[in-house]
C-alpha cells in the first residue's frame, strides 16, 4: 500500500499556508518534484497569476481557460494560452511533465477532468491539485457574516454536489455551477485513471469541517519515463 505523506493544517505549516489561498501552495513545493525546463501546464489558468510564478521559477509554461478576456491578458504578458475546458483537453496524450489546477474544480465536471489529466501528463508527472472541501460552501450558508448571495452560493453548491454524487451529473444552469469535493470522491476517480496520491494537505477551519484540499497526484512512472528532464 502507498504511503501518502499527510501534513494536517496549522499556521506556521513551512510548505503551505492551507489555511489561505495566498500564495497556494505550489510556488514552493513544484521544484522539489519537477526540474527547472519542463513543461508545466496551468489548467484554469485566468490572467497568468500561476504562469508568471512558474516561469520565474524556471518551467516552461502553457496555460488554457474558458475566459477568453482572461486569456487576452495572458497573451499581453506573453504568455502561451489557448482557450479551451479542463474536461477536453486538447493536447495530446503523455505530453506535459506537470500541471496545476488551483480552485477550479469546483466549476468542472470532476470525473472527466481528472480522467483528462491522467491521460495528458507524462508517465512519472505530478498534478498539483486545490479544490474547496464542504466546509467551504458550509461556512457561506451559516456564517454570521454571510450576505444573502453567499448564502445562496453555499446552498446550491451543497445541493449540486449532492445531486452530482446520486446521479453524476450536475444540476442544469445557476443550481449547478459550482460543487465541493470530498477525498473518497477523489480517491476513486484517482483509482479510476492510476493517479497515485503522492501528498496532501487539509485545512479543517470550519467547525472542523473541511474547507481546502491540496492534493499532489502522479501518473504511474513507465519503465523508461523520467519526470525529471
Ligand atoms: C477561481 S478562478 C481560479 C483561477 C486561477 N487558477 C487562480 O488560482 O487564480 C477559476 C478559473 O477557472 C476558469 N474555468 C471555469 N470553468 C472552467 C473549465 N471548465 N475549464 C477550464 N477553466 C475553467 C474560470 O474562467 C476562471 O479563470
Amino acid at each position: 500500500m502507498h504511503n501518502v505523506e499527510t501534513i494536517p493544517a496549522t499556521a506556521n505549516e513551512p510548505i503551505v499556508n492551507v489555511n489561505q489561498w495566498k500564495g497556494y501552495f505550489l510556488d514552493r513545493d513544484i521544484p522539489r518534484r519537477l526540474k527547472s525546463g519542463a513543461l508545466v501546464l496551468d489548467a484554469g489558468c485566468a490572467d497568468g497569476k500561476e504562469l508568471r510564478a512558474l516561469q520565474a521559477q524556471g518551467f516552461r509554461t502553457v496555460g488554457f481557460d474558458v475566459d477568453w478576456a482572461s486569456l487576452q491578458i495572458c497573451r499581453n504578458q506573453g504568455f502561451q494560452t489557448f482557450l479551451a475546458r479542463a474536461e477536453e483537453v486538447p493536447l495530446r496524450t503523455a505530453s506535459v511533465d506537470g500541471l496545476t489546477f488551483t480552485v477550479v474544480m469546483q466549476l468542472t465536471d470532476e470525473a472527466r477532468v481528472l480522467g483528462e489529466f491522467a491521460r495528458v501528463l507524462k508517465p512519472g508527472g505530478f498534478a498539483y491539485l486545490s479544490y474547496h472541501g464542504w466546509g467551504y460552501y458550509l461556512k457561506y450558508l451559516t456564517s454570521r457574516t454571510s450576505n444573502w448571495r453567499q448564502r445562496i452560493l453555499g446552498l446550491r453548491s451543497l445541493v449540486n454536489a449532492w445531486w452530482y454524487v446520486v446521479t453524476g451529473r450536475r444540476l442544469p444552469g445557476f443550481w449547478g455551477d459550482s460543487l465541493y469535493q470530498s477525498p473518497s470522491r477523489l480517491a476513486r476517480y484517482y483509482r479510476r485513471y492510476g493517479l497515485i496520491l503522492e501528498q496532501k494537505w487539509e485545512a479543517r477551519t470550519f467547525a472542523g469541517t473541511l474547507v481546502f484540499i491540496f492534493h499532489v497526484v502522479r501518473t504511474k512512472q513507465s519503465v523508461s519515463a523520467t519526470t525529471k528532464l
